[in-house]
């Protein structure tokens, strides 16, 4: 009887041992039907990086099936591929293509992970997809960026990024495997890593089955992981909604921006999530970039493009298996600088961006605190009673 209670004790002591060592916990997941519910959708011109595209409202996306959960259960994001446009009658008339950019209602703060399953990345000539994080809460790029996942035209690889006002830079040598194309994040371009594993945009992306892109917001610096679909960590593979997720089988990153060199809690307040597909713009229009990958009959981004017949478009989706986000066990210090909203709205910030910045949850160190306590104070009551009895036997 009592070495049976000690068994029990034991075995409790261990389950409970392997939740307070788990890195992450689960806050949000988007997938299947309820994919698009937390997302503000843009509803105006692309006026930050002056795209050839019109980000349609939810109504206009239902209406004109841009966006929509296909019959894997997936979610379907894409650019209008089915309208041909004609050319401009004057000029200065504007000629916009339909595309869809969605802003997070929920913001993260140091201390979140953020995981993207995704089967099919939008790609072409003149096509800019990308999934990133901004600050909103003061003018681009005061807050801060994170650019996940970003490539243009036929682009074979991925580009990662951090904008930010002056003193934010990627250390020297850090612990990552893609390659450092950029280490002052100031910069326009920002510090970039380019990605070196195979397959990572494209149409390699999508024939190999997809991948998944994760990014890490800890004390020590920020992290971003990719892999493809055949290299994908069996805890990302196996995890449910609800399943707590540790990074200890991931390997290295492709893109690492140790704290030594960025005071990332300093520059990097609570982030909205952004997926959006952009046409030509201020990357990729620009006459040699688009030219060193798309040799079209004019050289024009919008007019090759754009214009004309939609099937260019056939492959200017994204299908998303899910989009799951976490936040750390390993409480950073709470820190009042991450843990406020400004309710004023900012220059780049949309009414309906502006709508995700008053509504969200901020996944900050304070709500991860009481997220916390009333997860596992449960659990904690427990432990304390198997303590106690423990007590007694031993
Ligand atoms: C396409 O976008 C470029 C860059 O913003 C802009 O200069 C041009 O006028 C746009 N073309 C049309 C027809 O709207
Ligand atoms: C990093 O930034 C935070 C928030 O602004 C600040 O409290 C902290 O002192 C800074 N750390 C260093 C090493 O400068
Ligand atoms: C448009 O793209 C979708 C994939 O998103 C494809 O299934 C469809 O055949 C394409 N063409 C038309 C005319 O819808
Ligand atoms: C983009 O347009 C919206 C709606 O007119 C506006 O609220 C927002 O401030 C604009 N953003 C920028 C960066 O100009």
């Amino acid at each position: 009887m009592q070495r049976l209670q000690r068994l029990s004790v034991f075995y409790a002591l261990t389950y409970l041992l392997s939740i307070v060592s788990a890195d992450y916990l689960p806050f949000r997941e988007h997938a299947g039907a309820s994919f698009f519910d937390g997302w503000a959708y843009y509803g105006n011109v692309d006026n930050t990086t002056w795209g050839n595209v019109t980000y349609l409202d939810q109504p206009g996306a239902q209406t004109k099936g841009l966006t929509f959960i296909n019959a894997a259960g997936n979610a379907v994001i894409k650019v209008d591929n089915t309208s041909t446009l004609a050319p401009p009658l004057a000029q200065g008339d504007v000629v916009n293509r339909d595309s869809i950019r969605l802003t997070s209602i929920d913001t993260y703060g140091i201390g979140s992970l953020i995981i993207i399953d995704v089967l099919h990345l939008p790609y072409g000539c003149s096509v800019w997809p990308s999934f990133w994080t901004y600050g909103m809460q003061e003018e681009w790029p005061n807050a801060g960026e994170i650019d996940i996942i970003e490539g243009i035209n036929n682009m074979q690889h991925n580009q990662i990024a951090l904008h930010t006002p002056t003193g934010c830079f990627q250390a020297p040598n850090p612990p990552q495997s893609g390659t450092t194309l950029e280490t002052d994040c100031s910069t326009d371009r920002g510090c970039i890593v380019a990605e070196t594993k195979p397959n990572s945009f494209g149409p390699g992306f999508a024939q190999a089955g997809g991948g998944v892109y994760a990014v890490q917001m800890d004390t020590s610096g920020i992290y971003v992981w990719f892999w493809s679909r055949p290299d994908v960590p069996m805890n990302i593979q196996t995890a449910t909604s609800t399943d707590k997720m540790s990074l200890s089988t991931w390997g290295m990153p492709s893109a690492a921006y140790p704290v030594s060199a960025c005071n990332v809690t300093q520059y990097f307040p609570p982030q909205n999530l952004v997926l959006l597909t952009s046409l030509c713009g201020a990357w990729a229009a620009v006459p040699d970039i688009y030219q060193s990958t798309c040799k079209t009959p004019t050289g024009s981004c919008f007019f090759d493009n754009v214009l004309g017949p939609p099937s260019n478009f056939d492959e200017a989706y994204w299908e998303v298996k899910y989009v799951r986000t976490y936040f750390s066990e390993d409480l950073p210090r709470p820190s009042s600088s991450s843990s406020s909203i400004s309710s004023t709205p900012t220059a780049s910030a949309t009414q309906s961006d502006a709508s995700a910045k008053s509504s969200g949850k901020t996944l900050t160190s304070s709500a991860m605190l009481s997220y916390i306590f009333s997860e596992t104070s449960a659990t904690l009551t427990l432990l304390f009673s198997v303590v106690v009895t423990s007590m007694f036997w031993v």
